[in-house]
């Protein structure tokens, strides 16, 4: 039985990596996709390959950061589908490690208007119809940058300390509705968020220093497994938590 047959799922960031393999597994599992990215062209190659191999997907080239994009990303799902079961949000950028004292404020606003602010235009406006339709699942991918303070620079790891907050406020707010609301804080995955990076050497030697200690890096289809155990009913009574996905790195 496909664990998430029907389902509506809007994932942003579908374009590649973490995004891409949920949007993957989540179709195989039955979803209907609604893939959304700034990417348009990783996105027409997501949706040419779920579509191929007989699913269910809509792209949508959105701006996580801007609301109103958001809106008609929410508005297209419902005129189209009818209904929004379950949201991740998974779009984020990296900050290439800077110490708060060389954070400019277009950097700090960018990052936090990706990581924070876009997950929550997306969560105000889904909670709503969720709470009609009588439940709903929301998925934030936070990271082990949301846990600790030495995984990324002072914008990235504010914002997903930010993101768990918001995550567990979401999910007590609404526990007695139906709605879940549950983070992933992943460890270092395999995809292209470094590929651009112009890394702050300081920010970097100091972030790095304790990378001895990881164990592997992870695989993207690692952490969609992860997201698909929170977006089906086999997780049913976890709500308001953070799942860490790092191959055991923070245990230490
Ligand atoms: N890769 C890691 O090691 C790691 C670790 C912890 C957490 N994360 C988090 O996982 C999530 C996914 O990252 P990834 O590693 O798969 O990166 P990725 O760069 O491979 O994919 C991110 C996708 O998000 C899209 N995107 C970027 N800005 C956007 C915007 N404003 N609106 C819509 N889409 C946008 C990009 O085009 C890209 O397709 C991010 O939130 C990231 O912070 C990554």
């Amino acid at each position: 039985m496909k664990k998430l047959l029907n389902k509506v799922v809007i994932i942003t960031g579908a374009g590649s990596g973490m995004g891409e393999a949920i949007s993957k597994l989540f179709s195989d599992e039955g979803a209907k996709i609604v893939a959304v990215d700034v990417n348009d062209s990783s996105l027409e190659k997501l949706t040419n390959e779920i579509t191929q191999k007989g699913g269910v997907v809509m792209k949508i080239k959105a701006n996580v950061a801007n609301e109103d994009e958001v809106s008609s990303v929410i508005k297209l799902t419902m005129d189209t589908f009818g209904a929004i079961d379950i949201l991740v949000n998974n779009a984020g950028v990296m900050d290439d490690f800077y110490p708060v004292d060389l954070v400019t404020n277009d950097l700090w606003h960018k990052v936090m208007g990706i990581n924070l602010d876009g997950p929550f235009f997306a969560c105000r406006l889904a909670v709503p119809i969720m709470l009609k339709q009588g439940g709903g699942v929301i998925i934030n991918i936070s990271s082990i940058g949301g846990l600790n303070g030495s995984r990324a620079g002072a914008a990235y790891t504010a914002s997903k300390h930010a993101l768990i907050g918001l995550t567990k406020n979401i999910g007590f707010m609404y526990a007695k509705s139906g709605i879940r609301c549950n983070a992933i804080a992943p460890g270092g995955v395999n995809t292209n968020i470094g590929k651009s990076m112009k890394p702050n050497a300081f920010g970097y030697e100091r972030c790095t220093s304790g990378g001895a200690g990881m164990p592997r890096m992870g695989d993207s289809a690692e952490i969609a497994n992860t997201a698909l155990f929170l977006a089906c009913n086999d997780s049913s009574f976890i709500n308001g938590s953070v799942l860490v996905a790092d191959g055991g790195w923070t245990a230490y």
